[in-house]
């Protein structure tokens, strides 16, 4: 028995419904890409809370967004890197816009001579002073360029750490509104200089003391943030050296200055990142320890300031012992510690 005549025109009409659909399909397809990428856009701007003046400026952020999304996205269906990427907050930036918003400027200069980890042999081969309870939560800076600020608080809150026992989160802002003598809140700053203020201060109050706002504000009378934790003085790791710079991470969290104006640095999501980037030095974060991956790549352990949605958990773990000796980003060209 063949088919019923009565459904035949039933077939007719669905095998024309199917080839018609297969010819939509491929002339929607790129249509479908774009309508799939403003879709993208449209949650991404939800989740980041993003709302542009007009349709003018969403039309540019989307055609940015669009250009970042198919980088990430080629980049990750290639693999060829120890490292992948993904959207974050920074996806509707250009790379200059990106650049720009990054606050580690010397407008001073003085480096200590003296080194006291210079004599250390007692190096692990691993460490993370997470587990030794020497790091707070991972922060956001958001929008303000203060990195400087974010990284000379957490090398400070380690080593309070190790020498009382205490973790206490420090204020961000009590740097960014009342060290202003060299550093420049949201235009940026360097971690020594906060380090001579914290010393000059007499020490910093506790976060929720002086709770970050991330903008540049006016300095609260000081009995209002009572000092919590001080230092005695900083020093300066030798530079363009990593075994110096391993020395010192041996001992206690370090800040360290690196070039993170790269888009791969930018839209790092995990892995051992093993570069594109310079030695444009433009970023202030914190080496809180180092080790060698599963797949045998040595790394520091870095804490960054642009929340826990950005990287590892707010973390990067970055090529250590490269060929350079500026080290990868230039991570060990201008690395200190407070002295407690
Ligand atoms: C390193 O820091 C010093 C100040 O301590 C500054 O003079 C120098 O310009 C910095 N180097 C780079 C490459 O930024
Ligand atoms: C390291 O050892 C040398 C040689 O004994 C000594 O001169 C130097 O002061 C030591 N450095 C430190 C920081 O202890
Ligand atoms: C690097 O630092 C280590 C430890 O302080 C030191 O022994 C070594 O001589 C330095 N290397 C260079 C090339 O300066």
């Amino acid at each position: 028995m063949g088919v019923p005549l009565k459904l035949m025109p039933i077939l007719v009409s669905f095998f024309v419904l199917v080839i018609g659909a297969s010819q939509a399909t491929s002339r929607l397809l790129h249509e479908y890409d774009e309508a799939a990428m403003v879709e993208e856009h449209e949650k991404w701007m939800a989740t980041y809370g993003r709302v542009y003046k007009d349709d003018a400026e969403k039309a540019k952020r989307f055609q940015i967004f669009k250009k970042n999304f198919e980088y990430i996205e080629s980049f990750n269906k290639a693999g060829t890197k120890t490292y992948s990427l993904s959207i974050n907050r920074f996806a509707d930036m250009t790379n200059e816009e990106f650049r720009a918003r990054n606050g580690y400027k010397p407008f001073t200069s003085s480096k200590s001579a003296s080194f006291r980890y210079e004599n250390v042999t007692d190096v692990p081969s691993s460490l993370d002073w997470r587990e030794e309870g020497a790091v707070t939560p991972v922060k956001n800076q958001g929008d303000c360029g203060c990195c400087w600020a974010f990284s000379a608080v957490a090398a400070t809150e380690g080593v309070h750490q190790l020498k009382t026992g205490e973790l206490i989160s420090l204020s961000e802002q009590e740097l960014v509104d009342c060290d202003t003598d060299e550093d420049r809140g949201c235009e940026g700053g360097l971690m020594d200089s906060a380090f001579s203020f914290i010393i000059k201060n007499h020490g910093l109050t506790t976060e929720s003391h002086y709770p970050y706002l991330g903008i540049d504000g006016s300095c609260s009378a000081n009995e209002e943030h009572p000092p919590a934790a001080t230092i005695k003085s900083y020093e300066d790791v030798p530079e363009n050296n990593e075994s110096a710079l391993l020395k010192a991470v041996a001992n206690q969290p370090v800040s360290v200055a690196i070039d993170a104006g790269g888009q791969d640095f930018a839209f790092y999501s995990s892995g051992v990142f093993t570069g594109e980037c310079g030695t444009h030095l433009d970023h202030g974060a914190t080496a809180v320890g180092y080790g060698i991956s599963e797949d045998g790549i040595k790394y520091w352990l870095v804490k960054n300031s642009w929340g826990v949605d950005w990287g590892e958990d707010g973390y990067i773990r970055m090529q250590r012992d490269i060929h350079d000796v500026q080290g990868l980003c230039g991570i060990a060209m201008n690395a200190s510690y407070p002295i407690a």
